[in-house]
């Protein structure tokens, strides 16, 4: 069962995604309900015990995933536009270097993003601003007493 703040973000994901990345994954409780819900998933975490115990966890499944063990700033995304990336449950900067680090490597972003800092807030909405990303949807929410942000995002299209 994922909590209200992890169906929130899963409510922003777009349903005719075809691949989902769930970067910083932790235990990946995200990424499984959508492997469930037929998705393929990519899951990234930098801490390999986590990946592993992951691998183990989904080693009598069926669907289709990939678990990585890296820091999210440096994978190789598909940069397409029917792949959702989602970064979540981490800080501003953390979200601000993996977006930046992905905008070096393709100039312009393709796939569809949502994002879920924890902190800097007013740092990310100024990144989104000055990098051109359009602000699909936000939903501000509480959970456990705790305030959430879900921003769904996609670059807008070079001219
Ligand atoms: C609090 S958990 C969030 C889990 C899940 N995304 C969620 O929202 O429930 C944070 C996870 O992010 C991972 N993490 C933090 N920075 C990372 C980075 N740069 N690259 C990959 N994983 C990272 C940590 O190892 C930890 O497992």
């Amino acid at each position: 069962m994922l909590s209200f703040r992890l169906q929130k973000i899963k409510a922003a994901i777009n349903p005719g995604a075809d691949l989902v990345w769930d970067l910083c994954c932790d235990h990946g409780i995200l990424g499984k309900s959508l492997l469930d819900d037929g998705k393929e998933v990519f899951f990234v975490d930098q801490v390999s015990h986590i990946i592993n115990h992951l691998v183990d966890d989904l080693a009598a499944s069926t669907s289709k995933y990939t678990c990585i063990v890296s820091d999210a700033a440096e994978i190789n995304i598909k940069n397409k536009v029917s792949e959702t990336v989602v970064i979540a449950g981490v800080g501003g900067f953390t979200c601000k270097n993996i977006l930046e680090a992905l905008i070096t490597k393709y100039g312009y972003l393709k796939s569809e993003f949502v994002l879920s800092p924890q902190k800097n807030l007013p740092m990310i909405y100024e990144y989104l601003r000055v990098n051109q990303f359009n602000i699909i949807s936000e939903d501000i929410f509480e959970d456990n007493k705790k305030l959430y942000h879900v921003l769904k995002i996609r670059q807008r299209a070079k001219s």
